[in-house]
């Protein structure tokens, strides 16, 4: 068989000739594991990720922990995090409280995350819409007069599993809002992964008319319905330079039930780098942290960057990509995948029940209706 270097590279005009890949997969892959991943593990995937060429890495929010126990572990994490120079390490905070913690760790960049509508808002900040703003004005305030950078979400962009289709005039004063309160960007959130190109288009356009132009954007789709590529290259093509994804895929919402993993950072690099776009990443080395977090997690990537290209290499060095049940075997072939991770521990049931109740899983649509 023949082997040669992929992906291959056909550049098209009117592209930029670097983008700026934001990776979310230690906070938003990890928040919705339905166990605990042990801090040590989110240490060294953030430093491999690091390793890998990515230069903004979303480490964890800090949260009310009783939310997201998969993350009450901030502090913690940023104790055993090298940081080194010119590496972004943004993090999630909601409030004051969240605030201070993340300063009091030596954060520099931090993100508040509003919605596009009033379902999630409750869902997920406990709040209304215009509650929610009213909690992150001070947050933000605060954070610039610091000398933090702000990023602003806004999530259900294109769609919200309890209000259906969101009109692009909700997402446009979510995002004017937080922009005047001081953020310097907003990511389009697709919390569900229901967009489609053409509502790309349409939202970006929609933005430029009240003079937010790409530069002030970034974009975040999760991979529900397979949209996720598609979706994220028609916005670099609108001029939208920072774009989110996982590593491997992993992610979601645990407050959204329709939400599963983000983009993953893999296919993202294969699509930018065959059109010869820079993203600073080398694809092989996040393959093989991808197939170490798979088998810290004991279960393959969805990616199918990382399945080919693991497939590929192994297939090169004549050994078995996987094991007996599909999972993938480390690059080297060395060890197969533990059975069970011993490490990663189940969360307390009385949180795991809260979030499913507060995402809607008794009473909200279900995964398949949407
Ligand atoms: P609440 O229960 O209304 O807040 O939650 P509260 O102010 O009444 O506080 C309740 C308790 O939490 C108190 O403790 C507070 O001290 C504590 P108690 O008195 O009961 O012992 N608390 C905190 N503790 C530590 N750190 C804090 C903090 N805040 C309060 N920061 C709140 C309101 C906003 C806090 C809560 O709803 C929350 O933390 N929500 C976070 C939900 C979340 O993280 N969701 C996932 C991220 S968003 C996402 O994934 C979408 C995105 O990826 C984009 C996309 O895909 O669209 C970004
Ligand atoms: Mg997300």
């Amino acid at each position: 068989m023949v082997t040669w270097a992929l992906p291959v590279v056909h550049r098209r005009g009117g592209l930029p000739e670097r983008v700026t890949i934001w990776e979310v997969g230690p906070r938003d892959g990890l928040q919705n594991e339905p166990s605990m991943v042990p801090t040590s593990v989110k240490a060294e995937l953030i430093a491999r990720l690091v390793g890998a060429g990515l230069q903004t890495v979303e480490a964890t929010s800090f949260v009310a922990p009783q939310w997201v126990p998969q993350l009450a572990d901030a502090e913690q994490l940023f104790e055993l995090l090298e940081r080194p120079q010119g590496v972004r390490f943004p993090v999630l905070v909601p409030n004051r409280a969240g605030l201070a913690r993340a300063m009091a760790c030596g954060v520099q960049d931090v993100c508040v995350f509003a919605s596009a509508t009033e379902s999630f808002a409750r869902r997920n900040l406990n709040r209304s819409m215009a509650q929610a703003l009213a909690m992150f004005a001070p947050v933000i305030g605060e954070a610039v007069a610091s000398g933090l950078r702000v990023r602003g979400y806004v999530s259900m962009c294109f769609g919200d599993p309890w209000e259906g289709d969101v009109p692009a005039g909700q997402v446009v004063a979510v995002t004017e809002s937080l922009l005047e309160m001081g953020c310097d960007q907003v990511s389009l959130g697709d919390t569900i992964g229901v967009a489609t190109t053409g509502q790309v288009v349409d939202l970006v356009a929609a933005l430029q008319r009240v003079g937010i132009g790409p530069e002030h954007l970034a974009v975040h789709f999760h991979d529900t319905y397979g949209q996720a590529l598609a979706n994220t290259l028609v916005a670099v093509e609108c001029g939208v330079t920072t774009l989110d994804a996982s590593a491997g895929g992993l992610g979601g919402c645990p407050f959204a039930a329709s939400a599963t993993g983000n983009l993953a950072t893999e296919d993202l690099c294969f699509a930018l780098h065959g059109l010869g776009i820079d993203t600073g990443v080398d694809l092989d080395r996040l393959v093989e942290v991808s197939q170490w977090m798979a088998a810290q997690l004991g279960r393959p990537s969805p990616s199918k960057v990382v399945q080919a290209l693991t497939s590929r290499r192994t297939a090169a060095s004549g050994r078995p990509a996987a094991d007996d049940l599909g999972r993938p075997l480390p690059g080297d072939g060395s060890d197969a995948l533990p059975p069970v991770p011993d490490h990663v521990t189940e969360l307390p049931g009385r949180t795991q029940e809260q979030q499913r109740s507060r995402r809607g899983d008794d009473a909200g649509p279900s995964r398949a209706g949407l």
